[in-house]
């Protein structure tokens, strides 16, 4: 049975998906049913996905490469839950399965997975897909919402599409962590030659779909060639813009859904939650991008 997808706002962002089981193998058409999926909807929601870590793995490499977590590479091996270094903890529990105290260091750096970010733009390959399984959600809170990067393109007035046009910004995990009172000393000695900034286009063309996509994340520290705070002050004017009521699709969890959402043409942010008294269970599988960003053609030939 060919999948359905029915759109979830009314611009035609996020799809929910039906009539299919992720956790058992796919066909070649259905990989590429979904692929034509997240190029139509950025952001794709699948119900009901009873995953393992193992299926989970075994579905995500259907879209291409895994990276390796960059929470699990950070850390500390007695300080990690999950097994699989391709396994992104997005949880508030430790290695014996209890909540962190608030004062733990993992559920501390994980609280700037609320500032709106694009997964892994501190690589020089960027993230392309990310998929997120919900195995327990809290009783209130913790959504997970997405910004639409095509449609905020769109939408920029003319004179803005050429100011930015050619810029080329600057993204570290320092960037992201300092916004919320972290140093770059405090990722340690051993974790500093992954904090150098990797550059990237600002604004983005997608040859699958023909559309440019502003590519912006809380990430970016610097635009090249630029004072920091003229560089700093557009990236939030521009963020402002994105994120947008109208760009935005906020999804409620319930367990076992699986989301899958393409980080070349979103942004994303976790919401609150009482992380501190309800357990909330996420494990994220990322798919490497295809190519620096930098060089990529701008437009269609
Ligand atoms: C992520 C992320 C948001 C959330 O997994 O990359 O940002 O709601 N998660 O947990
Ligand atoms: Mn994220």
């Amino acid at each position: 049975m060919p999948l359905t997808i029915r759109p979830l706002t009314p611009s035609g962002f996020a799809g929910e998906v039906s009539d299919i089981d992720l956790t058992q193998p796919l066909t070649r058409d259905q990989v590429a049913a979904i692929d034509d999926g997240m190029d139509q909807y950025g952001v794709l929601i699948f119900h009901g996905q009873r995953f393992t870590d193992e299926t989970q793995l075994a579905f995500s490499r259907n879209f291409g490469e895994l990276e390796v977590s960059s929470g699990a590479e950070m850390s500390k091996a007695r300080d990690r839950r999950l097994a699989r270094m391709e396994m992104a903890d997005i949880s508030n529990l430790d290695r014996d399965g209890k909540l962190r105290a608030a004062s733990d260091r993992m559920r501390l750096t994980a609280l700037g997975n609320r500032l709106w970010h694009s997964d892994a733009s501190f690589r020089a390959v960027p993230a392309k897909y990310s998929l997120l399984s919900a195995r327990v959600v809290p009783g209130t809170g913790g959504n997970t919402e997405f910004a639409d990067m095509r449609s905020a393109y769109d939408a920029l007035d003319e004179d803005m599409k050429a100011d930015i046009e050619d810029l080329v910004t600057e993204h570290s995990n320092a960037f992201s962590r300092e916004q919320i009172g972290f140093l770059k000393v405090d990722y340690g000695a051993e974790n500093q030659d992954k904090l150098t900034p990797v550059r990237h286009r600002l604004a983005r063309f997608d040859p699958r779909t023909g559309r440019k996509t502003l590519y912006l994340s809380a990430h970016i520290g610097g635009i090249v060639g630029w004072p920091v705070p003229e560089a700093r002050m557009l990236i939030r004017d521009l963020t402002e813009h994105a994120v947008q009521r109208r760009f935005v699709y906020a999804h409620v969890w319930s367990p076992w859904d699986l989301v899958i959402w393409d980080n070349r043409a979103t942004m994303h942010r976790a919401r609150r939650y009482n992380d501190l008294s309800d357990v909330r269970d996420l494990r994220r599988t990322t798919i490497r991008g295809d190519g620096v960003t930098v060089a990529q053609i701008q437009r269609a030939a």
